[in-house]
């Protein structure tokens, strides 16, 4: 089921950036220029290690949800939620999951909303919540408030999975935006000029890395057990973090 807005809602203006992104967005991933193929092969075997009986997973900006799909195959996954701001990503995530064999959810909204409406209910809880590539647009002090919340939603050996752009002790943010982009300038050889552009404008607005120390702190503030990191790729620039409840 996809539960959404009004699609009427949805302007062509809103429908060509989402169109254009969206492509420049696959042709970085079938690339692997951010490096999914091995974050994700680290996830599935995460998955199937500590999840050996029936788990529930929510994922907050699941987009297309095309990596999380294969990431899910031939584990005991129960039930997936889905949630994106992006009507047509989920769409195109609920025929990416149809293959998985469990119950499926996805809904359209902001996960800044949407999450503290779950802890008001308190109907659902979570094995696994995943963020891949969407809490980074958040500045810290909102960070730390999903990151709080989360921890009420997750069942009490449940983990918060955290995939996405960190940096390192010693950077700052602007320190760190010139590094990631000269990288993409020498190593995604596939993009154009107006698709760099596009990506430098991309993340100059909206990239707000933390380093793994103050999201390590986040978790201790809230609670979380362990922290700990299973992968980071070779130029340092992205993690996947997991904090056990
Ligand atoms: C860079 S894409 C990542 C997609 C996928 N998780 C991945 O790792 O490839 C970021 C996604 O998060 C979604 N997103 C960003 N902020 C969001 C928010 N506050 N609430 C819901 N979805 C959000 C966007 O619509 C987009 O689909």
């Amino acid at each position: 089921m996809v539960s959404t807005k009004d699609s009427q809602s949805i302007s062509p203006r809103s429908n060509e950036l989402f169109n254009n992104q969206w492509t420049l967005y696959q042709k970085i991933l079938n690339n692997n220029y951010m490096g999914h193929r091995e974050i994700y092969d680290v996830l599935h075997e995460f998955l199937i290690t500590n999840f050996q009986k029936p788990f529930k997973m929510l994922e907050l900006g699941c987009g297309d949800a095309t990596f999380t799909a294969k990431a899910l195959l031939d584990t005991s996954i129960a039930s997936y939620t889905g949630i994106d701001l992006s009507k047509a990503a989920l769409e195109i995530a609920n025929v990416n999951i149809a293959s998985i064999q469990c119950s499926k959810s996805f809904t359209e909204g902001d996960f800044s909303e949407l999450v503290p409406k779950l802890v008001k209910t308190q109907q659902d809880s979570f094995d696994v919540i995943l963020i891949s590539f969407a809490l980074h647009h958040l500045l810290l002090e909102q960070k730390d408030d999903i990151i709080a919340q989360l921890f009420s939603l997750l069942t009490s050996n449940g983990v918060f999975i955290l995939i996405d752009v960190v940096r390192k002790p010693e950077e700052d943010r602007e320190t760190y935006i010139r590094r990631y982009l000269d990288e993409v300038k020498k190593s995604w050889y596939l993009v154009t000029s107006e698709e760099y552009l596009m990506v430098e404008n991309h993340i100059s607005l909206n990239d707000f890395p933390e380093t793994q120390q103050s999201l390590d702190s986040i978790g201790q503030k809230h609670n979380f057990n362990r922290f700990e990191c299973l992968y980071y790729d070779p130029l340092d620039t992205t993690q996947l973090l997991c904090f056990h409840r």
